[in-house]
């Protein structure tokens, strides 16, 4: 009865006290490690996800694969409803915008009001979704 009780693993604490405490402290390693990514690094990877969860089913970034929107490979610098064998609406068309950081900005904050009769209804109303984004299509510019 004594000699059992001597050699009962629970006089020294659940088997699994030891694992609980590794797990605990992995969480914020793994949190740090993250904010440690360079920020351009971290802006890329949100912009890539972004691009793909709220523009891709319309719009791809490889040059010539128009979709429902025209393909935004090299956006940056072209002007406004300029790519080959996509359907522009005529405002798109008469708009006489070239792209770059700015007017893309505002055209995404709301397109109808920079392009009043546009057919691109999308809005992303977080500046720093935009910023994501569009910092993500200057990078594709050659595709
Ligand atoms: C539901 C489909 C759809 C989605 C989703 C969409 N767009 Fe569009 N987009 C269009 C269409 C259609 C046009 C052409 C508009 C026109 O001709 O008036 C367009 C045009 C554009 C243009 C102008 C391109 C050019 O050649 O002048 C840009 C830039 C653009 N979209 C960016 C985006 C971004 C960035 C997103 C994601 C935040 C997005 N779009 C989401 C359909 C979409």
């Amino acid at each position: 009865m004594i000699y059992g009780r001597r050699h009962d693993p629970s006089a020294y604490g659940s088997p699994h006290s030891g694992r609980q405490v590794r797990v605990l402290l992995a969480v914020p390693f793994a949190t740090a490690s993250l904010l440690t990514l360079p920020p351009a690094a971290a802006q890329q990877a949100d912009g890539e996800r972004l691009f793909r969860q709220r523009c891709a089913t319309c719009h791809s970034v490889g040059a010539g694969q128009n979709k429902a929107g025209p393909h935004l490979s090299g956006i940056i610098g072209r002007p406004a409803a300029s790519v080959d064998g996509a359907h522009y609406s005529k405002a798109l068309k008469s708009a006489g915008i070239i792209w770059d950081r700015q007017s893309l900005d505002i055209f995404l904050t709301q397109p109808s009001r920079l392009v009043p009769g546009t057919r691109m209804t999308v809005r992303v109303s977080d500046a720093a979704d935009r910023s994501a984004i569009i910092g993500y299509l200057e990078n594709q510019a050659h595709n």
